[in-house]
């Protein structure tokens, strides 16, 4: 969800800018822009609609000298995706160019105040206020642009992640962030800025993560500085990059998302590796560790995340119930944010996120702090936001995850929640060695497991060619594969954009088993498991309606493979395990499907892989 990329240095900058835009497409947009400023201090902004492509078509004939230069990818909040609308925008006087991510809540207010003393405005954006509101006070106060931008931010209530030029000042970025990403890459004699440290990781490896509050001024030729809104410097924190440039390429797939798919293997056993010890007998998790007390003391885990993270949080909760036998809530966080929650000292709240930038979860872990909830976050973004805001956590350790559609991500998310509820039910007595070391020797033969079910990769593909054209999709699971039947469902309708319900299997009878006919196929996750007698019945009512079935069994599985019309049989496991292998068969199922219909698997329409606006 909107990408900031900027350069300055003695490299070719347009070319920095356009290469980072694309390593942030994955991130969701509809329109791009860049600002250069020539070595002679003229400032040039170039913006188009739609890719990134049609950006580099638009520039082809221009000026694209530049010392420096900012750049974005914006997803549309205030005002169409258009030319006009997209970053980075103008000044009145053309005088500054500024590249925004994020909402400014009160730009109303702050428009209408700055139209009654004569400025004008030529977007519907929200980000021109805050360009228009810094060379206000710039001219009137007479001020440098790092006052201006101070004085601004002091203004604004919102989300900001931005990047300023100053005509005349082809030495100088001046960049700041409130709740909206910012990372800045130093190298020799030369900075970069993004909203990840995607666009140059080729480049250095030396980042800094700037802070909230913080304003950021690169100088060519000088040390970065950093200062907080009341203009004291702030200590510069360097953070060696642990990302490689093979991690953002497509390694020989068609897409992010089946390389991704792929990847489950090595991924889960990165995920493992130094957690699951002396053959499984033994789980580190340094997060439950270093907090023993906190876990001991629990008398009631709360749950935040959003979309796939929140399906993996409701099979936390599962986990953690069967395991810890703790009360266990999981809510969407955008409305534990805003539903009065009561937490207390006495909760753990587990917040949830691929890429720890979600604004909806970083809002829900500032208020379980400041009602004194012990916060664990569970990531994949090693410094992003959310790992900073928590108290302690886990990383998952997947690797950068490209395609919009979370897939090693969720099972990431999964493995690492399942190690946290093994972990503290073993704390907490409720888990004995002997089922930690059982379930324990299953873990790490998980790797070895998903690559037996990827197999099923070519009966996939031939299978989704029947079902590319269905309407409707009915997604079915009990136990610990109702939030898998959830997931599935997600994954479907986010990437071939077909209507896709995940429902309790028995919740079924109670109205959606209405919709069931020949032309509605139902997907039903049914393992051997102890509700496995259940689902059989729930089976046949579809049947009965003529509906048919798709069904993800495990092998050597006689009844309901009897009654499918497709079947997908995948390794026994053991009960609490079963999501991480019967998710794979429904990430394919939705990939072939959607490549099927053409779809662009990998940026969906209207989707963000990083959702940092509310
Ligand atoms: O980065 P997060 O895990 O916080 O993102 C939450 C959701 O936006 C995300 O899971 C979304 O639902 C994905 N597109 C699912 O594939």
């Amino acid at each position: 969800m909107c990408g900031i990329v900027g350069y300055l240095g003695g490299r070719d900058v347009y070319d920095i800018l356009i290469k980072g835009l694309h390593r942030l497409e994955y991130r969701g947009y509809d329109s791009a822009g860049v600002a250069l400023e020539t070595p002679e201090g003229k400032l040039n902004v170039y913006k188009a609609m739609g890719k990134v492509s049609n950006l580099e078509a638009f520039c082809r004939d221009k000026d694209l000298r530049a010392s420096v230069g900012i750049a974005h990818t914006r997803w549309a909040t205030h005002g169409e995706p258009s030319d006009n609308n997209a970053h980075p925008h103008y000044s009145e006087d053309g005088n500054l160019a500024l590249v925004h991510n994020g909402t400014i809540e009160n730009y109303k207010v702050l428009k209408d105040a700055l139209m009654q003393h004569g400025v004008s405005f030529h977007t519907e954006t929200d980000t021109e206020v805050l360009v228009q509101l810094i060379e206000y006070i710039k001219l009137t106060n007479g001020c440098t642009l790092i006052e201006a931008v101070r004085e601004a931010l002091g203004q604004v209530q919102g989300a900001y992640a931005i990047a300023v030029l100053e005509k005349g000042h082809p030495e100088q970025i001046v960049a700041a962030r409130k709740s909206s990403p910012l990372v800045i890459g130093i190298g020799e004699d030369e900075f970069f800025l993004a909203s990840d440290a995607t666009p140059f990781v080729e480049y250095t490896k030396e980042a800094v993560y700037v802070k909230d509050d913080e304003i950021a001024v690169m100088r060519r030729g000088e040390p970065l500085r950093l200062l907080n809104l009341k203009n004291e410097e702030t200590t510069v924190d360097v953070t060696e990059l642990n990302l490689s440039i093979s991690q953002l390429e497509k390694g020989g797939y068609p897409h992010f998302m089946l390389k991704e798919i792929f990847e489950q293997p090595a991924t889960l056993h990165d995920c493992l590796r130094g957690r699951v010890v002396e053959h499984g007998r033994r789980i580190v998790l340094a997060g439950v560790m270093d907090n023993e007390d906190k876990f001991r003391a629990a008398k009631r885990i709360v749950i935040v995340a959003c979309g796939t993270s929140w399906h993996a949080g409701l099979l936390g909760k599962y986990l953690i119930q069967e395991l810890c036998h703790l009360p266990v809530e999981v809510e969407y966080a955008s409305e534990f944010r805003y539903n009065n929650p009561v937490i207390g000292p006495d909760d753990i709240v587990i917040a949830i996120s691929q890429s720890g930038e979600t604004a909806d979860t970083l809002a829900a872990i500032q208020i379980a702090r400041q009602k004194g909830a012990f916060v664990y976050g569970i990531s994949n973004v090693v410094g992003s936001s959310i790992p900073r805001e928590t108290h302690s956590g886990t990383y998952i350790h997947v690797g950068p995850e490209i395609g919009v559609a979370s897939t090693k991500a969720f099972t990431g998310q999964v493995l690492v929640l399942t190690l946290l509820a093994l972990a503290v039910g073993h704390l907490r007595g409720t888990v004995s060695d002997q089922q930690v070391a059982e379930l324990g020797g299953w873990i790490l033969r998980l790797p070895t497991l998903v690559k037996e079910v990827l197999k099923l990769d070519k009966k996939i593909k031939h299978l989704s060619a029947i079902y590319t054209y269905a309407r409707n999709f009915l997604y079915l699971g009990r136990g610990y594969n109702y939030p898998t039947a959830l997931e599935g469902a997600l994954k479907l309708k986010e990437i071939s954009y077909i209507h896709a319900e995940g429902y309790p299997a028995a919740e079924m009878k109670h109205g959606p088993i209405a919709l069931i006919d020949a032309d509605m196929p139902s997907v039903i996750v049914a393992p051997s498991d102890h509700l496995y007698d259940k689902i059989v019945s729930n089976v046949q009512q579809v049947k009965a309606r003529g509906g048919s079935i798709i069904a993800i069994v495990s092998k050597g599985d006689t009844e309901i493979s009897k009654i499918a019309d497709h079947v997908l049989e995948v390794p026994v496991v053991p009960e609490c395990l079963t999501p991480i292998i019967t998710s794979i068969p429904m990430q394919l199922l939705s990939y072939y499907i959607a490549i099927n219909k053409g779809k662009d698997v990998d940026m969906p329409r209207n989707l963000a892989k990083s959702v940092t606006v509310e």
